[in-house]
């Protein structure tokens, strides 16, 4: 089970990176609530920052704790981006996407010097896939996409919401949550999709992260990236 009380310490310890005039990429998901909020406290205390979120919700919690926000048009490139993961590996290869977030949780990870990746310590995993692989699909597309999915081992479930509706995306897309079971080579099945017409983005996350900080029990892991 998820933990929440090592979710803070690594959201916590995460904030603590962040250094006078950064640019900060502000991840999506309850782990990275937690830095946002520890982001805020440090702000309110004088910390110079400007954020970009990567979902309509990080942005309105920023704005209610008083982070300065900030575009791509303004600042082309981040300085650190603090984000969660629903499953890391030993190689900080990560699936994405369990907060709907993956199309712009991976653009802003795209333009970071560097990304932290936060998560408890139930999110560390020998081999992805046990989580289902969010894929993010433009509507029309639904089917065809989920036909690719089955051809390549997944069983795709339309992502629903509370009142039985497609669940729709900040950018107004689908997303089919596709299980694998196990996926044993991750940078094969992410070219498949990114080559499958009508997929907008999908949740695997490979070169992205330059560290991970896990809470585990009272204190934080930290997993360097091996090169
Ligand atoms: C949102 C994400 C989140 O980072 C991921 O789902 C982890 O969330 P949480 O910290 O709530 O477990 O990718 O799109």
């Amino acid at each position: 089970m998820a933990n929440e009380s090592e979710k803070e310490l690594a959201g916590r310890a995460a904030a603590q990176l962040v250094r006078d005039g950064d640019v900060v990429g502000l991840g999506t998901g309850s782990t990275a609530h937690f830095a946002v909020l520890a982001l805020g406290e440090r702000v309110k205390a004088g910390l110079k920052i400007v954020g970009i979120p990567t979902s309509v919700d990080t942005g309105n919690l920023a704005r209610s704790l008083g982070i300065p926000l900030t575009t791509f048009d303004e600042h082309p490139a981040i300085d650190i981006d603090i984000d969660g993961a629903d499953e890391l590996d030993a190689q900080l290869r990560m699936i994405k996407g369990g907060g709907g977030a993956l199309l712009r949780e991976k653009v802003v990870a795209s333009v970071s010097k560097k990304m932290v990746v936060i998560a408890d310590s139930t999110k560390v995993v020998t081999t992805l896939g046990k989580f289902p692989l969010p894929v993010e699909v433009v509507p029309f597309a639904r089917a065809v996409v989920e036909r690719k999915l089955i051809s390549l081992g997944a069983t795709p479930k339309l992502r629903p919401k509370r009142n039985g509706q497609p669940y729709i995306t900040d950018n107004g897309n689908y997303i089919l949550d596709s299980s694998f079971g196990k996926i044993k080579d991750p940078q094969a099945i992410a070219l498949a999709l990114s080559e499958t017409a009508g997929v907008v983005e999908h949740g695997l996350f490979i070169g992205f992260a330059s560290v991970a900080l896990i809470g585990r029990g009272n204190s934080v892991e930290e997993i360097p990236r091996k090169s």
